[in-house]
């Protein structure tokens, strides 16, 4: 019997096409907008309050190779329907904050913002993995708008201290690709390690905090040496044109 060649559909083709590259793009420009808003935040905060609680900010679309690593997991249909509704970190962002109580303030600046909508959110700090992984998790819905179009697209923000990433960075590295059971004792021992990040975090949060009480009751602080304050004046300024608030 011969072979029957299925037609090519160039229609069909051309739509799946189509489908595909614009399912790539709405993840790329997620993460486009969600960066956007933490770098106003990161610079109205730095301004308004001169201090900047965020270190640095990555992010990453997953591969391929990983999302149909996923969709094999988690059993789904190979439909990009399937796909964009149930696997909620195609588009990540990672969040690395100089301390403890910044992840928080972030979090807090970045929920209340009206086009987010927080999805789930898992609080590895307050209840730390078992083997020590400590981070904020949050998932969150943002509105991407095509030329045709608007497309809710899933975002997973990690917020993070310095500290809680060298550990999470490290741990992937020595770990990655190896696929057995780990042995009690290095878990252990990982799991110490954590432990030491997790007191070298509260160590650096309560200097820091005992700094800041010094110098509110410092008069003689170098800024208030200036004659003209930067901060100041621009504070001065934006008092006057009725912008704040
Ligand atoms: P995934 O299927 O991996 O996405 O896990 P999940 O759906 O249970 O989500 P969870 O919020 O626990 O973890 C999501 C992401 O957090 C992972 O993809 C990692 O980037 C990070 N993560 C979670 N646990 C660990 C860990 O033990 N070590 C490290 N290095 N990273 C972790
Ligand atoms: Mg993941």
């Amino acid at each position: 019997m011969k072979l029957q060649q299925q037609p090519i559909n160039t229609e069909t083709l051309d739509e799946l096409r189509l489908k595909i590259t614009r399912f790539g793009l709405a993840y790329q420009f997620a993460l486009e907008e969600i960066s956007t808003k933490v770098n106003i935040l990161k610079e109205e905060f730095r301004l308004v309050h001169d201090y900047n609680p965020i270190e640095h900010v990555n992010t990453r679309v997953k591969s391929i190779e990983s999302l149909l690593k996923k969709v094999q997991k988690k059993n789904l249909p190979l439909s990009l329907e399937a796909i964009q509704e149930n696997i909620k970190d195609i588009a990540g962002i990672r969040i690395i904050c100089s301390f403890e109580s910044d992840i928080y303030r972030v979090s807090e600046m970045i929920q209340a913002q009206s086009d987010i909508e927080v999805v789930e959110v898992k609080d590895y700090i307050q209840h730390p993995k078992p083997n020590g992984y400590q981070s904020l998790h949050i998932v969150m819905k943002i509105p991407v708008f095509m030329s045709d179009r608007k497309i809710d697209v899933y975002v997973e923000m990690q917020i993070r201290t310095i500290a809680m990433d060298f550990w999470a960075s490290l741990e992937h590295k020595i770990y990655y690709k190896y696929n057995k059971q780990i042995p009690e004792y290095l878990s252990r021992q990982l799991k110490e390690a954590a432990d030491m990040v997790a007191e070298l975090d509260r160590k650096m949060e309560q200097i820091n905090m005992e700094i800041n009480i010094l110098k509110e009751n410092d008069p003689a602080q170098p800024t208030d040496q200036l004659i003209f304050n930067p901060r100041d004046l621009m504070e001065q300024m934006m008092e006057n044109m009725d912008i704040t608030d």
